[in-house]
């Protein structure tokens, strides 16, 4: 029996009229077929075969509240019957400023936009027109939307991706703008000295430093002891603006997002996914004076649907439930991540599986170890890549998925405010039953 056959049929529909039948590339890498959805209610989603699954991928990380949680749907309706869209202001926009500001900081002042993508782009400019200087320093492997900016450095394969002292600028994408890559300057994550001797390189040039507090985006990798000091010191001894990513750990990582779990201080902060809900919702906070030149109008920063009401409504209701939770978050979800990661690596372990689920518990990433490999945590981009066996990872993602565990297709989970420990209890059975037939499947 084909359990995919009504996705498997709608994909090859899709294909006649959106180009390869997804609108998001990476949606392709879902195996055997990009699946179709059908409803989510909490944490589980049924596609439209009538599989149930309980979901880890929650839209990305964006749900951290859930599939329909039934307060937002109620938030975003009464808005639609007053108007979907008025390209003007409104009193909402002011909400949901006043609670950015309650709960970081360092957000003294914000703008909106509809995805982190035009929020990094902002930044980027916003920190070369503060400072007078044209490069931006990011770091292997790090995500900051798909832009040509953004994603520079991102995931270079082992033959490209330099020396370890000079990581390449390498951008997955063709048609990029070669002049943009050569204002962006690449360091390794997790080597305060290599940063250190980065910056002394292009002294003078670099206008910001930008980074995921906590590597997401290739494999899941918490930064070293002195890590964030060391590139707060460098911003503020050399001038530079501190940008710090916060797409995936903002509000997940508690209120205040991983500056407040992890105890920073950030120039500009970068908001996306969970700020939202699932609606397209981002934003960028600030410190007033690295603002500024937003604030005076020297720096553009425009968009039609900015500030728009149906994203406000959703964005208020969805930080109300933060806010309202208080201390308890991230401890709760963390302690159900950390229950996650622990109660896999045991099932992996009784099966001779080499996982090893890395991360803080609110996300994490499970590495399937290549024959060989070293134990030890994973702590830079090269060693994610040199280390963990992806087309392994894909089996067992598979085996997953089909006994209704849905993890991200590279090998992140993230937990939400709706996971309960029965719904952990229920994902480990499920897990089980995924491991011992990838045991007995693999190698193929
Ligand atoms: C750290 C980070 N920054 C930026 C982005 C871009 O966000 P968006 O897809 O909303 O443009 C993402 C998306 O995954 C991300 O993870």
């Amino acid at each position: 029996m084909n359990r995919y056959a009504k996705s498997e049929e709608l994909f090859a529909r899709a294909q006649q009229s959106i180009a390869a039948g997804v609108n998001s590339g990476i949606r392709k890498m879902e195996q055997p077929v990009p699946l179709y959805f059908a409803k989510g209610e909490g944490c589980r989603l049924w596609d439209v075969d009538g599989n149930e699954c309980i979901d880890f991928q929650i839209g990305q990380g964006a749900l951290l509240y859930g599939h329909a949680p039934k307060g937002m749907a109620e938030a975003i309706a009464d808005q639609a019957r007053l108007g979907t869209h008025w390209a003007a202001q409104s009193e909402l926009e002011i909400d949901v400023a006043e609670r950015l500001q309650r709960m970081i900081p360092s957000a003294e002042r914000v703008r909106f936009n509809n995805s982190a993508t035009e929020v990094v782009l902002s930044a980027f400019r916003l920190a070369r027109a503060h400072t007078g200087r044209p490069l931006i320093l990011k770091f292997e492997g790090h995500y900051h939307g798909w832009s040509d900016e953004g994603l520079a450095g991102f995931a270079p394969p082992p033959d490209r991706w330099g020396s370890d002292e000079e990581p390449s600028r390498l951008h997955p994408s063709q048609g990029v703008i070669p002049e943009v890559l050569e204002q962006m300057v690449v360091a390794r994550w997790n080597d305060p000295e290599h940063l250190r001797r980065r910056v002394a390189q292009y002294r003078g040039q670099i206008a910001a430093i930008v980074f995921e507090p906590v590597l997401c985006n290739s494999g899941c990798m918490e930064p070293v002891p002195g890590l964030i000091e060391e590139i707060r010191a460098l911003c503020d001894r050399e001038k530079m603006l501190m940008i710090a990513d916060e797409t995936i750990t903002g509000f997940r990582f508690g209120a205040a997002g991983a500056q407040g779990y992890l105890g920073f201080t950030p120039d500009l902060t970068i908001l996306g996914k969970a700020i939202g809900g699932g609606l397209p919702f981002a934003a960028l906070a600030g410190k007033e004076a690295a603002m500024r030149k937003i604030i005076d109008g020297a720096v553009v920063h425009a968009g039609t649907l900015n500030g728009n009401p149906l994203c406000l409504a959703a964005s208020r209701w969805c930080l109300d439930q933060v806010l309202a939770l208080g201390d308890l978050h991230p401890a709760g979800v963390r302690s159900l991540g950390q229950d996650l990661m622990r109660g896999l690596r045991e099932i992996a372990d009784r099966y001779g599986i080499p996982l090893r689920p890395q991360g803080p518990g609110l996300v994490f990433h499970s590495a399937i170890l290549k024959p060989g490999s070293p134990e030890g945590p994973i702590r830079d981009y090269r060693e994610y890549v040199v280390r963990h066996d992806a087309p392994r990872w894909a089996h067992l993602r598979r085996c997953l998925l089909e006994e209704g565990v849905r993890a991200i297709e590279r090998g992140l989970w993230f937990l939400s405010l709706v996971h309960r420990p029965e719904d952990i209890v229920d994902a480990l059975e499920r897990a089980d039953r995924a491991f011992a037939r990838h045991a007995t499947e693999w190698p193929p």
